[in-house]
């Protein structure tokens, strides 16, 4: 578990220009085991947030615990040899071969040869990359796409506990990105790491995120999950940010047992299944955990003529809701309708929404370069 505690960075000014307030009062919580997206727009101060947790930046307030301890007080190289970092320039080592390249961690906390190669081929095959193929490779000879893939094997090679994903994907194709997220999303469902992962990208978010976080000039605007952004957005900026999908994503992100939950009906009257013990053969049964818009896909496929409702099943497959064809549609509206923006002022953010505010100020100024970078975080130091 992460937890960012009262975390503010101020930079202060170079020849007379302003402070910079990268990080402004930051308070979150990162649970064991969650994917947590920290999003905004550029300067928002995603990286510099991020980088505090491996301590690459120094906080001017406020504490960061990590697994309850208080990483200050932790020596920086171990702190980061135990974190798996992935940015989105790579910053492979031109001159070692891939294998040597995913196992420069285990090589550092002194594991042996044979162990090492075993664990660099078992994280290629698990980021699509055979060993057989690609072991031997030397950065170059690979693609952006596969690059990233080495450097998604390279931050888990010695079993981290957390992983901090710095738009990792930013610099590929948008056909390559989409496999790469499809395969973070499996490769998590297999490992539950404590991942942070930044990106400005909202349907990469959507996609991969159990919590977003939404900062804008250096504070937080909304803590949630996607469907809490969705229906009950803190403010306008948090809608505008969200964009043109909402209605669809909400579809997405909506499950079928939080629309039953909804019905009076569900709720007053039990399923009473027929004489057979059965429901009737028409009738459609769909995992509750299922997103609305693949159940009415699902019912749009299936042979449901004269079935007037849908039946939901746990993961024991007891049925447990229902929700019948007419209230479907009611629920689907009210799936649809959010809270509404609750005007700038509601959560008492300042400026928060506005979106007249000045321009996003562009880029950082960070002047690493990528390897020093990666040789930093990886806790490589002479
Ligand atoms: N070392 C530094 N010295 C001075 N200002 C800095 C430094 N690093 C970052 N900043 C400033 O802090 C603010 C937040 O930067 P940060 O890199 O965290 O933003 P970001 O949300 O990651 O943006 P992007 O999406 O462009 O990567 C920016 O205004 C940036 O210019
Ligand atoms: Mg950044």
């Amino acid at each position: 578990m992460i937890t960012f505690e009262h975390i503010s960075k101020l930079y202060p000014a170079h020849d007379g220009g302003e402070d910079v307030r990268a990080v402004q009062d930051l308070n979150v919580q990162v649970n064991a085991g969650e994917l947590c997206v920290l999003i905004g727009p550029s300067g928002s101060g995603k990286t510099t947030a991020m980088r505090m947790v491996n301590r690459l930046v120094i906080p001017t307030e406020g504490r960061i615990m990590v697994d309850g301890q208080d990483n200050s007080s932790m020596d920086p190289v171990l702190l980061r040899r135990s974190i798996g970092y992935v940015i989105q320039q790579v910053g492979l080592f031109p001159h070692l071969t891939v294998a040597q390249n995913v196992a420069i961690v285990p090589r550092l906390l002194g594991w042996g040869k044979p162990v090492r190669r075993q664990r660099a081929d078992e994280l290629l095959e698990l980021v699509g990359l055979p060993p057989v193929k690609f072991a031997n490779r030397h950065p170059r000879q690979l693609s952006g796409g596969q690059q990233q893939r080495v450097g998604v094997a390279r931050a888990l090679a010695a079993d981290p506990k957390i992983i901090l994903m710095d738009e990792p994907f930013g610099a590929v194709d948008p056909i390559t990105r989409k496999q790469l997220q499809g395969e973070l999303r499996r490769i998590q469902s297999e490992v539950h790491k404590t991942i942070i992962f930044v990106t400005h990208d909202i349907s990469e978010a959507f996609l991969l995120a159990d919590r977003i976080v939404l900062m804008y000039r250096g504070r937080l605007i909304q803590n949630g999950t996607p469907a809490e952004l969705l229906r009950h957005p803190a403010t306008q900026f948090v809608t505008d940010f969200i964009g043109e999908d909402q209605g669809l994503r909400a579809l997405q992100y909506t499950t079928l047992a939080e629309i039953a939950f909804n019905l009076p009906l569900a709720q007053t009257a039990p399923y009473v299944p027929n004489a057979n013990g059965d429901h009737a053969s028409n009738t459609l049964v769909l995992p509750g955990s299922m997103p609305v818009l693949e159940g009415l896909r699902h019912l749009a496929a299936a042979d449901t003529d004269g079935a007037s409702e849908i039946l939901l099943k746990d993961k024991q497959g007891d049925i447990t809701g229902r929700i019948t064809n007419s209230n479907l549609v009611i629920a689907l509206s009210q799936a649809l309708v959010t809270d509404g923006a609750q005007g700038l002022h509601a959560n008492g953010s300042s400026d928060a929404g506005s979106r007249d505010g000045g321009g996003y100020s562009a880029g950082n100024s960070l002047s690493d370069t990528h390897t020093r970078d990666t040789r930093e975080a990886n806790g490589v130091h002479s």
